[in-house]
């Protein structure tokens, strides 16, 4: 994999399918008038505490963020609530404590569809594709906020995924898991986002393919899309981040870059298998 041979190569003002606008425009920016303090992180979900309906708590003051330019990662075993801070971070939780704020704005009590407008793009974990719809009408779907031309948009995500391209009249579930992977990444860039959530981008695919699709998020990240990625090949994902995070039990546990991360004795032991 090229790997950490990215980590110090950010930065590429190459916006082609990050456009730094998003679709923003469609929503008017900050009501209240008050501007974020400048340099916090770009995305954050600050101090979750909550969970399902009135079930227990799942989250207890977990933060995760991300800034502009980066790729930051969220590790941990299964069950300890790594998709569920992903949808809280998305809107789709009632929170009972805690805070997620976009470019400064506090944008809590805002619906999914509306951070989708304010620019957040977000590719959950399971049902991230429509399995009966070709390709192409996944991407148009993606493309759903917008009222503009989107074909500039797709001819960028085929640029990034040919093989998309090539299947693009075939039903999306007639497709291979990277394949169907790349059709869910695909569609969530179909917004322009400033911002992208991958919630395990290479479950259940092969070592080879998540190869593939590590350097493809690598390359979108590169056009300056900061990205927040759940992951369960923790050391590859590791390996590519410029921070990362391990949550257990709907806690913090560790953060750090993913080189500290990496390097770090109870980390290697507990989560990287020595
Ligand atoms: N829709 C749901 N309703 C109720 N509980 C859920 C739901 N989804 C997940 N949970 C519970 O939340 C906890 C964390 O799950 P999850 O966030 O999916 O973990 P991870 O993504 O880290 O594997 C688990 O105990 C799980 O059973
Ligand atoms: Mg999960």
């Amino acid at each position: 994999m090229s790997g950490s041979a990215y980590q110090d190569d950010r930065g590429n003002k190459d916006r082609s399918i990050a456009n730094p606008d998003g679709q923003g425009s469609a929503v008017p920016e900050h009501k209240g008038g008050t501007r974020p303090a400048p340099g916090g992180p770009y995305l954050i979900g600050d101090s979750m505490t909550g969970g399902y309906g009135k079930g227990p708590d799942i989250l207890h003051d977990c933060t995760i963020s991300v800034e502009k330019g980066e790729i930051a990662v969220i590790v941990g075993p299964n069950g300890a609530g790594k998709s569920t801070a992903m949808k809280a971070v998305f809107g789709m939780l009632d929170l009972r404590g805690g805070a997620v704020r976009l470019d400064g704005e506090d944008i809590s009590d805002l619906s999914p569809q509306d951070r989708v407008i304010k620019g957040m793009g977000f590719v959950p974990q399971t049902h991230n594709i429509f399995t009966s719809m070709s390709v192409e009408e996944n991407l148009e779907m993606g493309a759903f906020i917008r009222r503009d031309d989107f074909r500039d948009t797709m001819a960028q995500v085929y640029d990034l995924f040919p093989i998309l391209k090539e299947k693009r009249r075939q039903p999306a579930g007639e497709l291979s898991g990277g394949q169907r992977q790349q059709v869910a990444v695909g569609r969530a860039l179909m917004t322009q986002p400033k911002v992208l959530m991958l919630d395990e981008p290479t479950a259940g695919v092969s070592p080879i393919v998540m190869d593939e699709l590590f350097d493809r998020i690598i390359e979108v990240a590169r056009t300056g899309l900061p990205i927040l990625m759940v992951e369960q090949n923790a050391r590859q994902a590791l390996e590519i981040a410029d921070k990362g995070y391990v949550l257990v039990q709907g806690a913090n546990a560790h953060t750090g870059t993913g080189k500290e991360l990496l390097a770090d004795e109870q980390v290697r032991r507990s989560f990287l298998g020595g």
